[in-house]
């Protein structure tokens, strides 16, 4: 959009702009920015208008972009303008991603970089290397306390092995997810320790307090996020003699956007990152980003501002770099983050499905799909341009971050719902399997959320203990479902590591004292890579789980109606153990597909009535997808086995022929 203002603004800037800098070729940086100045110039304004200082820092902003596009490597930039001309890439069924940390999973970035192959095995073409920037020894928050931006943790090598990593993968055709932790620093982070030592420009950066009058005002609305390890939004820093804001761990000092330098450091970190080979970037914490007295301080519209800004900014420079909203909140503020009212997406293109975890975890529990149905119906619809990270297990807790109304529409009381939830999943009922622990427990609001590995929360561990092998069975098959479901829903799956061989809770961490206190650590593994090779033996756990999974990511590859073009609608069944489905294919009508879920542990019978006019399924000759199997019909009716689920499809008597 031309508008005179900013144009002008514009114009002063590129002036300004140094020589050495204006000496190089421009072309594509001046025509995005041209493009993306005017959005750039209004949201920054409307963050930092009123400062004094407001165009010399508006002018550090294009400088910091323009550094960046001049320091981009010549193959990034080709892939930036690929990525232009099929900007709809990311929304194809063929991306399957992992998620791990590189030295639980290899022992390094090196070793990550070697065990490759094992991914392309699996079919994984996205890799998300968890954390490795600079971080404590001891107050990691496994990563997520970054002490230096630039550089890599020499516990998992160093820039080098980055950029050799995101060489290899780009050669294989695979994605490279790096994490961007942008809400806070480490309180080792030189901005801390200068901040710590008296300098006011560094303590500016932080939200710092002689007393406790205004920490005690945000208190009176902010939840506190690790309640048991790290109580209250404020610590108390001795050598500062000042409060400083720290709602994650006491360690974890939040950064302060009001102050627009923060905001240009942090985007330089992300355009740095983007340079190292980052294909797409994960953004932690999105939701905390700015603070209001009298708010939960999440979720606020300056959040979302200061999302755009980043996007806009980053469009300029890295345009073929993708950004996840790690934003782990209520249903309706999660799809916020792909950006309001714009046709696009105008902050991040993919965020965690954060919903769909919890509501399948519900029905895991439950054994039926009546608030599963209920959530994805409440879901609001995205944008078009964005796609959901569809995932079971990361490396945090589970929240049960699904809509009270809904747990009430579902038919039940929120509360003892909730509950119920906690202590199914920690094993409290004689009839759970599961070997989850409570994480996050507030005694103040009864809150609470749980850990533990997906095989030992499916009961894998229970069962493998008690050498039940119809229970083996029975967790190998409810593993095969979840992700089914991730793999069919529409979005990109993610698994987690270990995950793809039945891995079950880790309890080394609590022989380290800096971690004993957090069971997040539960599933957070060291692959025991003795325990993979069983993959390879017929029969065993490690076996099923993997070449199940081996077989469905092939299948959804080749399932054009698996890409995520706001293809779903749900099917109403009578049954309330089921989870129907069904997606269509926008560029062939005969490519639809029925996805049928059974989560109970007996046979399900489903009413083909229930499908309506859609199409092909009424010569009743259906085919599974994944099996390649003929499932059984009974009179009109689909039988689903125990656990079982279908990706179906009509294979046309007449001709024979799969569509
Ligand atoms: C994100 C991370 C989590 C971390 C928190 C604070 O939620 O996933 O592991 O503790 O941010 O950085």
């Amino acid at each position: 959009m031309y508008e005179q203002v900013s144009h002008s603004l514009l114009n002063h800037i590129l002036d300004e702009l140094k020589t050495e800098i204006r000496k190089r070729d421009l072309r594509h940086f001046y025509t995005r920015l041209g493009a993306n100045f005017y959005g750039i110039h209004l949201l920054f304004h409307h963050l930092y208008g009123k400062r004094d200082d407001f165009k010399e820092q508006m002018i550090h902003l294009v400088e910091v972009m323009a550094i960046r596009y001049v320091q981009r490597h010549v193959t990034l930039k080709q892939l930036d303008s690929e990525r232009e001309k099929h900007h709809n890439w990311f929304l194809s069924q063929e991306w399957v991603g992992m998620a791990l940390y590189a030295d639980g999973f290899a022992d390094n970035l090196e070793g990550v970089e070697e065990r490759l192959p094992y991914l392309q095995e699996l079919g994984v073409n996205m890799l998300h290397v968890m954390p490795v920037m600079v971080c404590p020894d001891g107050a990691s928050d496994g990563g997520y306390a970054v002490s230096d931006f630039r550089n890599v943790d020499e516990r998992f090598g160093s820039l080098e092995d980055i950029n050799r990593l995101a060489t290899s993968t780009r050669k294989r055709g695979m994605l490279l997810v790096m994490d961007m932790v942008l809400n806070h620093t480490s309180d080792e982070h030189e901005w801390a320790q200068r901040a710590r030592a008296g300098e006011q420009k560094y303590q500016d950066y932080y939200y710092t307090f002689n007393n406790r009058d205004i920490p005690d005002m945000f208190e009176e609305t902010m939840p506190e996020i690790f309640p048991e390890t790290s109580p209250g939004n404020f610590t108390w820093d001795e050598p500062m003699n000042k409060w400083v804001m720290t709602v994650f761990n006491h360690y974890q000092w939040d950064l302060n956007y009001n102050n627009p330098a923060v905001f240009i450091e942090m985007l330089d970190n992300t355009l740095f990152w983007a340079n190292q080979g980052a294909d797409i970037l994960r953004l932690d914490a999105v939701a905390f980003l700015w603070k209001k007295i009298g708010t939960t301080s999440q979720n606020e519209r300056e959040a979302h501002l200061l999302l755009q800004l980043m996007k806009d900014c980053c469009q300029v420079t890295a345009p073929g770099v993708l950004f996840i909203a790690e934003a782990i909140v209520a249903p309706v503020e999660i799809t916020k983050y792909f950006g309001e009212d714009a046709v696009i997406a105008k902050e991040c293109e993919i965020a965690y499905n954060a919903t769909f975890m919890a509501l399948i975890w519900d029905a895991v529990a439950t054994k039926n799909t009546k608030l599963l149905r209920q959530g994805i119906q409440s879901l609001p619809t995205k944008l078009d341009r964005a796609t959901w990270l569809n995932y079971l297990r990361c490396h945090d807790d589970i929240g049960l971050g699904f809509d009270d109304a809904d747990i009430q529409r579902a038919g039940y009381q929120p509360l003892a719902h909730r509950k119920f939830l906690v202590e199914f999943f920690t094993g409290q009922y004689d009839d759970s399997p599961a070997r989850g622990a409570p994480f996050g427990v507030n005694l103040k609001t009864g809150d609470a959320r749980i850990s533990g590995s997906l095989a030992s929360l499916v009961g894998l561990e229970a069962a493998i203990e008690q050498g039940d092998a119809e229970a083996i069975e029975q967790s190998v098959k409810v593993i095969l479902l979840l992700h089914s479901l991730i793999c069919s829903f529409g979005g990109m799956p993610l698994l987690y590591y270990g995950d793809e061989i039945g891995t079950l809770n880790d309890r080394e961490f609590l022989n380290d004292k800096n971690k004993a206190g957090d069971n997040r650590w539960m599933q957070r593994p060291k692959i025991d890579w003795q325990r993979a090779e069983r993959r390879h033996q017929h029969g065993t756990p490690e076996q099923q789980i993997f070449d199940g999974l081996k077989k469905m990511i092939a299948a959804r590859k080749g399932i054009p109606a698996f890409a995520d073009f706001n293809n779903r609608e749900l099917i109403e069944v009578d049954n309330p153990h089921l989870f129907v489905f069904w997606r269509s294919d926008p560029f062939m009508p005969l490519g639809s597909v029925l996805v049928v879920c059974n989560f109970d542990s007996s046979p399900q019978f489903m009413e083909l009535s229930a499908l309506g006019n859609r199409g092909m399924f009424e010569y009743g000759n259906l085919k599974d997808l994944y099996s390649g199997e003929s499932p059984r019909l009974f009179k009109q009716q689909l039988v689903v086995p125990p656990y079982q689920f279908y990706w179906l499809t009509d294979q046309r008597p007449e001709t024979g022929l799969t569509l």
